[in-house]
């Protein structure tokens, strides 16, 4: 499998190069030159085994091609997958008024990213020992709007890029994506074994990586359709609605990961849709960069609303939906994935419940968010995450802090 950019610049490229890639050189991102298939008899058979190993041992060799034998991604997701907690790794909760949760937020970070970075860690560890090559990677937790902040200037820096061999795990690098899909396919033979029916996924959105692997996933021929959920940073329900993308300030919320404008992963979705036009997509992102402000061709549109729903909660529907969550069931919900509840909530109002059943993915740990609980009225859960320490405070200079640690993980390999 070769990897190719969505501004049609970049082609030929290997998945050890493309997860070493942020942005490609062209301005770009990366996907893969065409899509695997799965039709539905092969579908059925993955049922036969709907293990969430057994599926990523299946799906990623699709995108790896012969860049790595099967034995060596076993070795890869065992090890990785040896950190998330749940044995299932992914519970499914059956809850009251058909709401269905799919819980991603089982790994060390009690974050839907954990699957994917967790494995991602020991991809490149494998490509770079068997190059003998080092790379410097950024790992960080905190706002979105922080981290664009914070790696925008380092990545500014094109001398410190280039001396410390620097690359991103964000999802603008394809191996989040990719490994993203494996949920999407989980969940479906989860709930839909028969493999007969559509099945809606709802995902907590922000810069549409999560999304996107939906997407692929729908385009591989898994029978899903996708709702994307946003907070008030509503870029991406106006973009669904009415086929402009508009950037405004970004307002801070009580669920600070949806907190962005940019969906930059929409590039890739616009790519996918409309059959590999890069030139359409250079000049929808010339726009969008002169004029904060783009328009989507009504055919890209259409394609667009095939596929995708959408809905926006503001932070009242938040919070009344952890609430209304934890009253009915006892079961507390993150801000986040209340935001894809609320959807669920309000279509229940709407009474439009057709045949098709709905799932909503549970990004991150409500555990996490003790204040948004507070302010919801629920009680917090128990436990917090083990991995808080040495946080890095508002007012520290972090691009220093960043920048110094980086210095010295690189003397550490030169000596
Ligand atoms: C808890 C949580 N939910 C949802 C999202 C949004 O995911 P994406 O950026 O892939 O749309 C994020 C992203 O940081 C997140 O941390």
């Amino acid at each position: 499998m070769k990897y190719r950019s969505t501004r049609g610049g970049i082609k030929g490229v290997s998945l050890e190069e493309a997860i070493y890639t942020g942005f490609a050189s062209d301005g770009g991102l990366l996907l893969p030159e065409t899509l695997p298939v799965i039709d539905r008899s092969q579908l059925k058979l993955w049922a036969q085994q709907p293990d969430y190993r057994s599926l990523a041992c299946k799906i990623v060799p699709l995108f790896a091609g012969d860049e790595l034998s099967q034995e060596d991604l076993e070795g890869i997701l065992d090890r990785a997958y040896s950190s998330i907690s749940a044995p299932e790794k992914i519970p499914i909760r059956r809850l009251s008024n058909n709401l269905i949760i799919a819980e991603l937020f089982h790994g060390r970070t009690w974050s839907f990213k954990d699957y994917a970075m967790s494995v991602m860690g020991q991809l490149l560890e494998h490509f770079l020992s068997r190059a003998k090559k080092h790379r410097t990677l950024l790992i960080a937790d905190g706002s979105s709007d922080d981290m664009d902040d914070l790696f925008s200037h380092i990545y500014a820096d094109e001398k410190f890029v280039k001396q410390h061999n620097i690359s991103s795990l964000n999802s603008v690098n394809w191996g989040r994506i990719m490994l993203q899909i494996v949920h999407y396919f989980y969940i479906y033979l989860q709930i839909e074994e028969s493999c007969e029916k559509e099945l809606e996924i709802v995902v907590p959105t922000g810069g549409c990586g999560n999304v996107t692997a939906g997407c692929i996933a729908k385009l591989m021929g898994l029978p899903i359709r996708l709702t994307s959920c946003v907070n008030e940073n509503d870029t991406v329900d106006r973009l669904i609605k009415t086929g402009t993308l508009s950037l405004n300030p970004v307002k801070q919320t009580i669920s600070p990961s949806l907190d962005i404008q940019m969906p930059y992963n929409m590039e890739r979705i616009w790519f996918l849709l409309n059959n590999g036009d890069g030139e359409m997509i250079n000049k929808i992102m010339t726009e969008l960069k002169t004029h904060s402000k783009c328009q989507l061709p009504d055919s890209l549109h259409t394609e667009l609303t095939k596929i995708f729903g959408s809905f926006s909660a503001d932070e009242d529907a938040i919070k009344s939906t952890i609430k209304r969550c934890y009253d009915e069931n006892k079961y507390t919900i993150c801000p986040h994935t209340a935001v894809g509840v609320a959807y669920h909530y309000h279509q229940l109002q709407k009474n439009t419940e057709a045949d098709v059943k709905r799932v909503e993915l549970a990004t991150a740990s409500p555990a996490k968010f003790p204040e948004a609980l507070g302010l919801a009225g629920v009680p917090p859960t128990e436990g917090l995450p083990q991995y808080q320490m040495d946080n890095l405070e508002k007012g520290d200079d972090w691009l220093k802090a960043l920048k110094q640690t980086i210095i010295s993980i690189d003397e550490r390999w030169t000596v």
